[in-house]
């Protein structure tokens, strides 16, 4: 009997618990270690590994106004290509894993869930109990939990992925924080990272509405350029253009980015009295190994 199916077989989960490290066991109500540490399954089904010193503010990460902005611009359907494309660029990474053994797939960042349930329905290798999403935003945890029962969204930070040494086979982050180090201590010797990252001309038609001058070398701050553990085995660009029909979904998309803070006054009035606009997206799918 494999590992994997040792631990799918006793109901033990890949995740560790963040006081001792060793591997969280699901009871019906909680997860809890072998040296007595335990965390309650919320009434939506998210599990919260983050440890209030771990924390720098009360509620990190996207609030519940973002996340509903989020969810509610993704269910228009706006962003399939980019589902879409992750979707084909995990199907043509994972050839090399065994056959029949389900793969293990963390999200980190992932929001409202979406990717990563449209990936779980996409990939017929993945079932109950070996997908999860990871976000720092408890608001995020839940908001995903409650629409989608077949994945493990836990609520803890990039910066300490609460997961059993090299056990995850899928990594994927798509406009999140991403951090290497906590990366490599999880992925499995034969795992991939999936990164999505915006680029020059993402959203730039937004961006020209928001900004006196748009800065084009905005470049993201988490990408992935100088990476000491992992190998870039390739990238794919997604170019498109949305067409954004009601006042709505532009509010929608606005409030779903980091633009939503930064801008001024005057300018979110503008956006308001828009009622339609055009919108490029033009994103990097960057594809890394493990260096070993
Ligand atoms: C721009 S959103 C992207 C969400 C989702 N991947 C998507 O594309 O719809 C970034 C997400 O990362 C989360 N986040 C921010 N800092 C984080 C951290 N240190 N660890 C885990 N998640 C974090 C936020 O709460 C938010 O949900
Ligand atoms: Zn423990």
């Amino acid at each position: 009997m494999s590992d994997i199916d040792f631990l799918i077989g006793n109901n033990i989960s890949i995740l560790s618990c963040p006081v001792c490290n060793t591997h969280l066991q699901k009871h019906q109500k909680s997860y809890n270690c072998t040296n007595g540490h335990n965390f309650d399954i919320a009434k939506q089904g998210y599990i919260n590994l983050l440890q209030s010193n771990k924390k720098r503010s009360t509620a990190p990460g996207d609030n519940r106004n973002m996340i509903n902005a989020r969810r509610h611009f993704l269910e228009q359907r706006y962003y399939e290509p980019v589902s879409n494309l992750l979707n084909e660029v995990l199907s043509s990474h994972i050839s090399h894993f065994t056959n029949g053994v389900p793969l293990q797939i963390v999200e980190v960042g992932s929001g409202d869930g979406y990717y990563i349930n449209r990936l779980r329905e996409t990939i017929h290798s993945c079932h109950d109990g070996n997908c999860y999403g990871v976000d720092i935003s408890k608001q995020a945890a839940k908001i995903a939990s409650t629409k989608y029962h077949n994945i493990t969204f836990v609520v803890a930070s990039a910066v300490e992925l609460p997961f059993i040494k090299n056990s995850v086979d899928v990594l994927i982050s798509l406009f999140s924080p991403f951090y290497e180090e906590s990366a490599k201590q999880v992925l499995a010797k034969q795992g991939i990272i999936i990164q999505a990252v915006p680029l020059t001309n993402h959203l730039l038609e937004l961006r020209q509405v928001l900004y006196k001058e748009v800065n084009i070398n905005d470049t993201p701050k988490n990408i992935l350029t100088q990476t000491n553990y992992f190998k870039l085995e390739e990238t794919k660009i997604l170019n498109h253009s949305i067409h954004l029909s009601d006042h709505s979904s532009i509010q929608n998309i606005f409030s779903m980015t980091p633009h939503y803070w930064k801008t001024s006054p005057e300018r979110k009035r503008e956006l308001s009295l828009l009622q339609q606009l055009d919108v490029t997206l033009e994103i990097e799918f960057r594809i890394y190994t493990n260096e070993n």
